[in-house]
């Protein structure tokens, strides 16, 4: 095997990094290849798999190499608690395109209009994971692939498709756009090919995806509340799928 530290060099300008066991653990059960683990402490990170990952023990036992603290520290921009931290391989453009297009659709694709928050971008990309939506579509400049989102996203990025588009180019399907104007979302079932889209954090929903909606609805907020934040309008209107339609989502 070559050295842990060639392989990372070799990996580091193209590679996503997982900072710490649970990415690498929610990268590893969605398929991530991960040509590259690190650690501090090889039986403790084994250790914490049998508690938390029995079904990723003897993946990383041949995954991960066990590395001093000054490498380790060398390879990551802030050491993890866990003394964990890996390369995975981004999945391909032309991959999750396919799959934003496939149709019929299972489960919806969510969409950030021009987010701001890379934190928000990240929680987004953990819920949609949990609730199995089929991916998560930014608009505007952020990338949905920078560290500090994957880091919120706690490498669930691999378990749905994340990719940047234009608002021309969404994903067919029917656009519910959520914005505190709109109608009461308690009145509208969810079908399982939404497109479901977001606002930015500062400025709401643009002029184009607003044009583009073919519903516009609000969530229950009492009067002189002027909107809930971004990743949480995401968390309630995906559980409102899952409620009102969203048969694939099982506990
Ligand atoms: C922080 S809010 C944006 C606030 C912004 N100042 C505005 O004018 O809309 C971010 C996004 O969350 C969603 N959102 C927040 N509160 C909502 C509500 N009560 N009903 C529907 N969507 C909401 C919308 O998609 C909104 O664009």
């Amino acid at each position: 095997m070559t050295d842990p530290v060639l392989r990372w060099a070799e990996g580091a300008g193209t590679g996503v990094l997982l900072d710490g066991f649970h990415p690498l653990k929610h990268a590893l059960r969605f398929g991530a290849e991960v040509p590259v683990a690190v650690t501090t402490d090889r039986s403790a990170a084994l250790a914490l798999a049998g508690e938390l990952a029995a079904d990723l023990v003897d993946t990383l036992g041949a995954l991960l190499t066990e590395v001093t603290e000054e490498t380790y520290a060398s390879l990551v921009p802030r050491p993890h608690p866990t003394g964990v931290a890996a390369l995975a391989v981004r999945p391909s453009r032309a991959g999750n395109l396919r799959a934003l297009a496939r149709t019929p659709r299972t489960a919806p694709v969510v969409v950030l209009d021009n987010p701001r928050n890379l934190g928000n971008a990240g929680a987004v990309i953990r819920l949609a994971a949990g609730f199995g939506a089929t991916g998560v579509v930014t608009t505007g400049t952020l990338d949905p692939w920078h560290p500090t989102v994957v880091r919120g996203g706690a490498g669930l990025h691999f378990a749905t498709a994340v990719e940047r588009l234009a608002v021309e180019e969404l994903p067919a399907g029917p656009v519910f756009a959520l914005d505190p104007e709109g109608e009461d979302i308690r009145g509208t079932k969810l079908p399982d090919d939404a497109v479901l889209a977001f606002g930015s954090e500062r400025n709401g929903l643009s002029a184009e995806l607003r044009a583009r909606a073919d519903h516009l609805l609000a969530l229950p907020m009492r009067p002189q509340v002027s909107s809930y934040n971004l990743a949480t309008s995401v968390a309630m209107a995906l559980y409102h799928w899952s409620v009102t339609g969203g048969a694939s989502v099982t506990p």
